[in-house]
């Protein structure tokens, strides 16, 4: 594993995310409020919106252009079988939130 620092865990309000770069990825990363924090594609795959204005909505980040949303743990859409996003592992150091980027996208 290689976590990749990319943001301060109190700049990312409860429920909403950030676009950050984290090694060669452009990625969402949400607060998922009390400690918890996602990291997941940038770009939407139905037609390319962005994630990182997307929020959360219980353990699912929903899509801000047509409201498509992706389980955060296997980043599967639950409107649409045939889309999925990519989901990384994260984790709090010192207040700063860091992503695994080294292996691929955890997907279902
Ligand atoms: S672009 Fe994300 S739901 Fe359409």
């Amino acid at each position: 594993m290689a976590f990749v620092r990319v943001a301060r865990g109190d700049d990312i309000p409860a429920g909403r995310g950030r676009l950050v770069e984290a090694g060669a990825h452009t990625l969402a990363v949400f607060n998922g409020g009390d400690g918890r924090f996602y990291a997941v594609s940038a770009l939407c795959p139905h037609e390319d919106g962005p994630l990182a204005d997307g929020w959360i909505e219980g353990d699912a980040v929903v899509c801000p252009w047509h409201g498509f949303d992706f389980d955060l743990a296997t980043g599967q859409c639950r409107v649409a079988d045939e889309l999925s996003i990519g989901v990384f592992p994260t984790r709090v150091v010192n207040g700063i939130v860091e992503v695994d980027v080294s292996d691929q996208p955890q997907r279902c």
